[in-house]
């Protein structure tokens, strides 16, 4: 008989970019990718979330799950449109054909059992912050990897607007500050890592945030 199970007739390539972002959640519970999106698609994200920006559709964003929104200007400041794949745009599209390629590979990789994703753009004015937080509500666990792309356009270290993370190792807590430059990708285990979004200074900062989630 001359037998081959499904596995062996898939054929799978190893992914360089995705094994180190594998290997640096299993080491330190965050990932810093840069490149991860190029210069040519940033810019497209960007000129999308402007087209929506213009027709007014971003609001006050809130804090609390989506069924149970406060909004609380003392804890976080910007504005969100929650993408909706159904009816993404090309360069959206182009997004989520990769956000999916990821989601895959980490299932097949690793069993993360990723069943649901949500995402949305974020527009932080300039004077405009998110204080430390951890991305899990209190009635919803089901957020696992919390995932930022940032899309500015030559960001200067000057208009702050940092992402700090603090990852705990040995019980001693660190401090990382990112800058949200073009193209950087962060993912980070939504359960355990405490973060904030530091005050922007000057400009708007830009970015799409969103989650992978089980069921
Ligand atoms: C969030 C968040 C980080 C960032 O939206 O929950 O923490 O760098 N964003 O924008
Ligand atoms: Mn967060």
């Amino acid at each position: 008989m001359n037998e081959t199970s499904l596995f062996d007739q898939l054929e799978f390539t190893e992914n360089p970019v995705y094994e180190g972002i594998i290997s640096d959640l299993q080491e330190r519970q965050y990932s810093v990718c840069d490149g991860f999106f190029d210069l040519e698609e940033v810019s497209e994200l960007r000129e999308s979330l402007h087209r929506k920006h213009v027709l007014s559709q971003f609001k006050k964003a809130a804090i609390g799950s989506k069924t149970n929104e406060i909004v609380e200007r003392t804890v976080r400041g910007d504005f969100i449109f929650w993408l909706n794949e159904a009816e993404a745009d090309p360069s959206e599209n182009r997004f989520f054909r990769k956000i999916n390629e990821l989601t895959n590979y980490l299932n097949r990789t690793c069993f993360m059992g990723i069943l649901h994703k949500e995402f949305h753009y974020a527009i932080y004015p300039a004077k405009t912050f998110y204080k430390r937080h951890l991305d899990t509500f209190q009635n919803d666990d089901r957020r696992k990897l919390s995932f930022v792309c940032y899309l500015n356009e030559d960001w200067n270290a000057k208009n702050g607007g940092e992402l700090v993370l603090y990852p705990q190792k040995d019980g001693t807590e660190n401090v990382v500050e990112i800058l949200p430059l073009a193209g950087r990708v962060v993912i980070f285990e939504s359960q355990v890592l405490e973060h904030e979004v530091k005050p922007v200074l000057a400009c708007e900062r830009l970015s799409i945030t969103g989650w992978f989630k089980t069921r």
